[in-house]
């Protein structure tokens, strides 16, 4: 399936009933609607994809200094493997080369193998792991943390077109 016709714009209020149904789908330690509305008005990059005519997907990057922090991306899993997740990682990475941020970095389980092979092809390369990082059914797991320095040119393309890197 292709993505055509999906967008990506600005997080607004009246998205978060939507994205938090869709954030309670996709984890098993969800964050709830308070916390999408604190990053709203923490002023971080909050985006939305839109398909289909509504809300299909959400990323959220903070911005300090010369650093960004990737701190949550989903999509829905009606909408997934159609390219969208794919997509909303370039425009918050367009944002973060606007805020001239240096490097990005990015928590993720290492048991989300997805998630990991798309950050990979976009250029984010496993660096660290934190120890009992996440909550998990029985007790905690770790973390890998992942970043991707905005001064390795090659990133945009390889997002843009699947498979450039990889
Ligand atoms: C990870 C996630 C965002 C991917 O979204 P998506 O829209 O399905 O991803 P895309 O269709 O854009 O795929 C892009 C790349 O991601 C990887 N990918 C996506 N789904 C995958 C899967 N099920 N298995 C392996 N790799 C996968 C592939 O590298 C893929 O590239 P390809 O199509 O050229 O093989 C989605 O599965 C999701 O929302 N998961 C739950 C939330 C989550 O875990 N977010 C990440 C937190 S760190």
């Amino acid at each position: 399936m292709s993505d055509s016709g999906a967008l990506v714009r600005p997080m607004r209020e009246h998205d978060l009933a939507a994205i938090a149904a869709i954030e309670a789908r996709s984890y098993e330690f969800p964050w709830s609607q308070g916390i999408f509305a604190d990053c709203l008005r923490a002023g971080y990059c909050c985006w939305t994809m839109m398909a289909a005519g509504g809300v299909a997907g959400y990323g959220i990057l903070a911005v300090a200094a010369d650093e960004a922090h990737l701190l949550n991306l989903c999509i829905d899993p009606d909408f997934r493997q159609q390219g969208l997740a794919r997509k909303l990682l370039k425009r918050l990475l367009e944002l973060a080369t606007e805020h001239r941020a240096g490097i990005i970095f990015l928590e993720v389980r290492p048991s989300n193998l997805a998630a990991i092979a798309l950050y990979e092809t976009a250029g984010f390369r496993q660096v660290a792991v934190r120890r009992n990082y996440y909550p998990a059914r029985e007790g905690r797991e770790d973390a890998v943390v992942m970043t991707l320095r905005m001064d390795e040119e090659v990133t945009l393309e390889a997002v843009e077109s699947p498979g450039g890197l990889g």
